[in-house]
């Protein structure tokens, strides 16, 4: 029998996407580089539906029916290039090539071109989910062309997560799009695990919570406008205890967050936008600063906190708290949907934002019930930002005296906040009538004869500084 779709790469996503395309009925074609493991996917799986191993990539894509489709699930970068490098003079035109790594939108892009000039197809999908996802229902994200979405679409939309009856994957926009909203997506699930760690922080000390009793406050939180995979879990990993020594397992582990890229690739990509994604890029510093144990260790010794730590009611701190992450979090979307609305329109994507939500509704590690209402939002209307959505609006609105009192509380105690304070310096800044960015122009226009532009009038001008002080049109 000739396979409906292949997979390369089969480590454990690769592995697990294959098993979930098998259980849905598609017959399945495997390839390994170290054959051993396409051997041991078929012994403890193979009754799972159609496999067909080959050990010879020219095995695999003969094992293919045509349109070929194959998926890749390789390490990103050079490793990706090779496996398609190998591909290339195997395939016929009309072929499918699909990347469900965690490539950059730009090399996506760039493959994309090249593959093209070949008359083959590069997908790349964005896939969200963990090991779990890929085997149950991920949230897909495939960019690429729409020729070969009608092709590959329907195969997704079967093994993707499915929330109401509707599949968390949708033809996201051309080359790179898909790729570019999994590393948007990557970059809120840093700004929200940030946000959920100061959450924990203030909580712990703030108040004196022991881990334990943080567990049930996250757990109560999780039934609420809250709801979430990342609250869900937090209140799973705070409610540990390490078997070893018998303390709470948040204790034993050491603080120093590491990254694989995605996040700093969304500040990256942001910066050169031009879109202010505070909360994500805090997120990102906030784990750099964890990880420079000697400055630390330094400053520790060297640099006083404040003298009192304000005192804080419990009940009150908790739902402060609680309010203050709901309002940090909808910034960090706002900010995310910001960077995919100007991507999609420095790039030509026409990315159907709405659908982003509702595609991350399940599958993905920020699946969140409170995504149902980003969905709703733009599927009224196309607010200027999330923040203006009017559920969004009023629900930050509920909570701005708490999110204050929080960071107010924490910039007292000397608790670092970094993702919820820029987020309400977010939210102030875009209210903000008369912004100091006056002063700016001002200032650069002294120094460097930048120029500037007027409340009264049209045009671009320039003051003579060093001269009269005259006012000339620039
Ligand atoms: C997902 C995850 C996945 C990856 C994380 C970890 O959507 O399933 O985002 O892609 O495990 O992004 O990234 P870091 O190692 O950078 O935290």
């Amino acid at each position: 029998t000739q396979a409906q779709i292949g997979v390369t790469g089969l480590a454990v996503m690769g592995r697990n996407l294959a098993r979930n395309l098998a259980r849905n009925g598609f017959s399945v074609a495997l390839h390994n580089r170290t054959p051993a493991r396409t051997r041991s996917l078929v012994e403890e799986h193979g009754d799972e539906g159609v496999f067909v191993p080959a050990e010879s990539v020219a095995d695999f894509v003969a094992a293919l029916e045509r349109p070929r489709r194959i998926v890749i699930m390789v390490k990103a970068g050079g490793p990706t290039d090779a496996v398609i490098e190998e591909l290339i003079p195997l395939l016929d035109e009309g072929d499918i090539v699909i990347d469900c790594g965690n490539a950059h939108f730009a090399d996506t892009r760039r493959r994309e071109a090249a593959l093209r000039e070949h008359g083959l197809h590069f997908v790349g999908a964005g896939v969200s989910g963990g090991e779990e996802g890929a085997l149950l229902g991920p949230s897909i994200m495939p960019g690429g062309s729409k020729e070969s979405y009608a092709t590959l679409g329907p195969m997704f939309e079967k093994i993707a997560a499915q929330v109401d009856g509707t599949p968390c994957c949708v033809h996201v926009g051309p080359d790179g799009a898909g790729h570019f909203v999994k590393m948007v997506h990557n970059g809120i699930e840093y700004a929200d695990m940030q946000l959920i760690a100061e959450a924990y922080h203030l909580l712990r000390d703030g108040l004196g919570a022991s881990p334990k009793e943080l567990a049930q406050i996250f757990a109560e939180w999780n039934s609420g406008d809250l709801e979430s995979f990342l609250i869900e879990i937090t209140a799973e990993v705070l409610g540990h205890v390490d078997a070893a020594t018998g303390t709470a397992f948040v204790d034993v582990i050491v603080d120093q967050a590491e990254q694989k890229g995605t996040g700093r690739w969304t500040v990256q990509t942001a910066l050169d936008l031009g879109v202010p994604v505070t909360g994500i890029a805090e997120a990102t510093f906030a784990r750099a600063l964890s990880a420079h144990p000697e400055q630390r260790v330094a400053a520790q010794k060297a640099l006083p906190g404040p003298g009192s730590v304000p005192q804080a009611d419990r009940e009150t701190f908790v739902d402060d708290v609680r309010k203050a992450l709901y309002a940090s979090k909808v910034v960090a979307y706002a900010q995310g949907y910001d960077q995919m609305a100007a991507a999609s329109a420095e790039y030509g994507w026409d990315i159907d934002l709405g659908a982003m939500a509702t595609i991350w509704r399940g599958g993905c590690i920020i699946r969140a019930r409170f995504l149902d209402r980003i969905k709703e939002s733009y599927e009224h209307e196309r607010p200027e930002s999330l923040l203006v959505a009017p559920y969004f609006r009023d629900a930050v609105a509920e909570g701005q005296e708490s999110w204050r009192r929080i960071v107010a509380h924490a910039a007292k105690a000397g608790i670092p906040t970094p993702a919820f304070s820029s987020s309400l310096a977010y939210y102030d800044g875009l209210r903000t009538e008369r912004l100091p960015a006056s002063l700016i122009q001002g200032l650069r226009d002294f120094f460097g004869a930048h120029t500037y532009r007027r409340v009264d009038k049209e045009g671009t001008f320039h003051t003579m500084w060093s001269e009269d002080r005259r006012e000339v049109e620039a």
